[in-house]
C-alpha cells in the first residue's frame, strides 16, 4: 500500500511528484512527503494528513529544483504522523528514500544498525532501510541500494537519491510493484503506470530483484548481482483521461457507469450473439486439459473473494466441477489439501495483492494448476499464473471496487460456460442461451443505470439507519455479500451480507424497526424461499427493499421498496443486480457526507499480508 512517485529532469519535481501521488493517493492517504535536491542540497517535506496539506505547504513554499521523491503513506509500522511520514534521510541527511512494502526483519536491523550508532527518527520500518543505505554507501548509490537490499526480507519498492549523486535516482523492486515511465530528457519512478500516464505510455515494468539507475536521459536495468540486464518497454494501452474523473464526482461513481462500456471491451472478440462457442485468448488450457480439472478453487480476497463466489457457483452448476472458493488469508492458514487435477483460480483486480499473491505461490508450490482473473496487465498474479483471462475493466481508482467486481463475475462466466462447452456438460441450447444473454448484458447494465434517480430517492430514505441486512440464496448469496461490503466500507453502516437460509439461525434476531433488509429476489430456483425469508423480516416489523426482475409485479406486495433490474437468465443476474447496490452505497455515502473515494483506514491495493 503506499505509493511512490520519483521525477528527475528540466521540471520543478515536486509538481510531477504531486500530481502523481495524486494519482496514487488511492493506495494510502495517512500522510505524505517529498525529498528533493534543491540548489546542491536534499530538502524534505513531510506532513500527516490527506496529500493536500502537503499540497498546501508547498504552495505556500515552494521547493525548487529535481530529482525529487514523493509518497503517500498507509501506516504499518508506526501510527500517522510527521515523523512516521517518508521520506526517510540517512547518511548526515544526504540519502533520502521512499518505501512501499514490509521489512519483515527491520526489528533485528535496527538493533544491529542503532548498535553502530544509527540515530532513529521515527518507529518505521522503513527507516532501516535508508541506514542500511546509508551504512554501504562509499560514492555509488547504485551499490549501495543493492547491497542494502541483500540485508532486507519481506516486500519494497524503493526510490532513493543521494546528495553527493544529484543526477541519479534509484529504482528497486521485490515483491512490491514499480515501474519506471520515459520521457524525453525526462524520467520517473512511480508504484503504478496510472501515475507517470499523462507523462509517457513507455514504462520499463520491474521485476523482483531488478533495480534502475534512472538519469534524465538514460534508465539502466539490473539484476539482483548488479549485472545488466535488458527489457522492452511495456507500452500503457489507455490514455490518460481514462485515470481522470471525465465529468464525475468521484472517481466511484464514474467507475460505475463505466460498466456497459467495459463490459463492451471485455465481451469483444469473446463472446457475441450467434458465436457457437466462447473464445477466451487468455485461457492457454488445452481441451484435454480442461477435461481433466477434478476439481476448481477461487482464492481472492474483499470484493474479488464475493466474485469468486459467483465463480464457484457457476462453475460447478455449468461445467459440473466439484468447485470452492477460499478467502486468500484463510486458505494459507489452513495448510490446504491440493488433490492432482486441482485448478485454483485467483481473482484480483490490482493483481498485487499480496495475500492473494501468496496463496497462489503456495497453491503452484503444491501442484495446481493457476489461472487468474486480473484486471492489471503483466501484474505480479497475472506474472506468477499459468494462464490469466484479463478484465478489461482500465483503471479502477476508486477504494470501493465497482466494474473491477462485474468483470470478474463476467470472465468467471464465461470461463465456465467455455468449461462446460469442452466437457459436454450443458445441453447446447442451454449454452447458447447463456451466452446470448450475457453478449445482450451491457444494454441490461445500461438499463439499470438509468434508474439512478429512483436510487438516489431510496438512498435518501434510509440514508438515517445504521444497520441493514443484505440477504442472497444460490447464486445470489455473493451478490448480498457484495452489497453489504460496498455500503459499509465507504458509508460506515453497519451492513452484514447473509445467506437467506441461515436467518432462522441467528441474524434473524437482529431484525427490528431500525434495522433494514435488502434481498435480492430476482425469479429462478430460489425465488419462493426468498420470499418466505422476507415474509419473516416483515413479520418482524423490518423495513424491506428487493431487488427483482422489473416484469415483477407480484413482489411488489410483498416489500416496502423494489429496485427493478432488466429480465435475464438467473444465471447471469448477478452481474446487473450488483450495479443498483453500487449505486445506492455510493448515495447513502454521500447523503451522509462520507469521503466515498478515500474511506477512513483503507487502502486500493493492499500489498502487505
Ligand atoms: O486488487 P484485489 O482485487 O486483489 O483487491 C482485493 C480487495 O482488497 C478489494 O476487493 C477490497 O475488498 C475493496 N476495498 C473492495 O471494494
Amino acid at each position: 500500500m503506499c505509493g511512490i512517485v520519483g521525477y528527475i529532469g528540466g521540471r520543478r519535481a515536486t509538481e510531477i511528484c504531486l500530481a502523481g501521488l495524486r494519482r496514487l493517493e488511492y493506495r494510502g492517504y495517512d500522510s505524505a512527503g517529498v525529498a528533493v535536491m534543491s540548489k546542491g542540497k536534499l530538502v524534505v517535506r513531510k506532513k500527516v494528513g490527506k496529500l493536500q496539506v502537503l499540497a498546501d505547504s508547498l504552495e505556500a513554499e515552494p521547493i525548487e529544483g529535481a530529482p525529487g521523491i514523493g509518497h503517500t503513506r498507509w501506516a504499518t509500522h508506526g501510527k500517522p504522523s510527521d515523523a512516521n511520514s517518508h521520506p526517510h534521510l540517512a547518511c548526515g541527511d544526504k540519502i533520502a528514500l521512499v518505501h512501499n512494502g514490509i521489512i519483515e526483519n527491520y526489528a533485528e536491523l535496527k538493533e544491529q544498525l542503532m548498535a553502530r550508532g544509527c540515530v532513529f527518527r521515527s518507529e518505521t520500518d522503513t527507516e532501516v532501510i535508508a541506514h542500511l543505505v546509508g551504512k554501504y554507501y562509499e560514492g555509488d548509490l547504485l551499490a549501495a541500494v543493492i547491497r542494502a537490499a541483500k540485508d532486507c526480507e519481506g516486500a519494497y519498492a524503493l526510490a532513493v537519491i543521494c546528495e553527493d549523486e544529484p543526477d541519479v535516482m534509484i529504482a528497486a523492486r521485490l515483491k512490491s510493484p514499480l515501474v519506471v515511465g520515459l520521457g524525453e530528457g525526462e524520467n520517473f519512478i512511480a508504484s503504478d503506470m496510472l501515475a507517470v500516464r499523462p507523462e509517457t505510455d513507455q514504462v520499463y515494468v520491474l521485476d523482483n530483484d531488478e533495480f534502475a539507475k534512472v538519469t534524465r536521459d538514460r534508465v539502466e536495468l539490473f539484476g539482483p548481482e548488479g549485472q545488466r540486464i535488458e527489457k522492452e518497454p511495456y507500452v500503457i494501452p489507455w490514455d490518460a483521461a481514462a485515470a481522470g474523473k471525465m465529468g464525475h464526482e468521484k472517481f466511484m461513481h464514474k467507475e460505475i457507469h463505466e460498466q456497459p462500456g467495459c463490459i463492451r471491451d471485455t465481451l469483444a472478440g469473446r463472446v457475441a450473439a450467434g458465436m457457437e462457442e466462447i473464445s477466451l485468448e487468455g485461457l492457454t488450457m488445452s481441451e484435454d486439459e480442461i477435461k481433466q480439472v477434478q476439481r476448481v478453487l477461487f482464492t481472492a480476497c474483499g470484493t474479488a473473494y464475493h466474485a469468486g463466489m459467483y465463480g464457484r457457483f457457476v462453475m460447478e452448476r455449468l461445467a459440473g466441477i466439484p468447485s470452492e472458493v477460499d478467502l486468500a488469508s484463510e486458505l494459507r492458514a489452513r495448510d490446504p489439501v491440493i488433490l492432482d487435477n486441482t485448478l485454483a483460480i485467483i481473482v484480483s483486480q490490482s493483481g498485487e495483492t499480496a495475500d492473494s499473491l501468496e496463496g497462489l505461490l503456495e497453491l503452484r508450490e503444491k501442484g495446481a494448476k493457476i489461472g487468474s482473473i486480473v484486471n492489471v496487465v503483466d501484474s505480479a498474479i497475472a506474472r506468477e499464473s499459468h494462464w490469466t483471462v484479463y478484465t478489461k475493466a482500465g483503471p479502477e481508482i476508486g477504494v470501493a471496487s465497482t466494474k473491477a467486481y462485474t468483470l470478474q463475475c463476467l470472465v468467471a462466466l464465461m470461463l465456465a460456460v467455455r468449461f462446460a462447452e469442452v466437457r459436454g456438460s450443458k445441453p447446447k441450447a442451454e449454452l447458447e442461451e447463456l451466452r446470448e444473454g450475457i453478449a445482450r448484458l451491457p444494454a441490461a447494465v445500461e438499463a439499470t443505470l438509468e434508474n439512478e434517480q429512483q436510487i438516489v430517492e431510496l438512498a435518501e430514505k434510509y440514508q438515517q439507519y445504521d444497520d441493514c441486512l443484505f440477504l442472497g440464496r444460490g447464486v445470489s448469496f455473493g451478490s448480498a455479500m457484495e452489497g453489504a461490503l460496498k455500503l459499509k466500507e465507504i458509508s460506515y453502516v453497519h451492513a452484514e451480507g447473509y445467506a437467506a437460509g441461515e436467518m432462522k439461525h441467528g441474524p434473524i434476531a437482529l431484525i427490528a424497526p431500525e434495522c433494514y433488509t435488502v434481498a435480492i429476489a430476482v425469479r429462478g430456483e430460489v425465488y419462493e424461499k426468498m420470499l418466505g425469508n422476507i415474509q419473516e423480516v416483515k413479520a418482524r416489523d423490518g423495513k424491506v427493499i428487493a431487488v427483482a426482475f422489473e416484469d415483477d409485479e407480484d413482489i411488489k406486495q410483498h416489500v416496502d421498496d423494489v429496485i427493478p433490474i432488466p429480465r435475464v437468465p438467473e444465471l447471469i443476474a448477478p452481474i446487473p443486480v450488483q450495479v443498483p447496490l453500487q449505486l445506492f452505497a455510493y448515495h447513502v455515502a454521500k447523503f451522509r457526507g462520507e469521503d466515498i473515494d478515500q474511506p477512513r483506514n483503507l487502502a486500493k491495493t493492499v500489498t502487505v499480508e
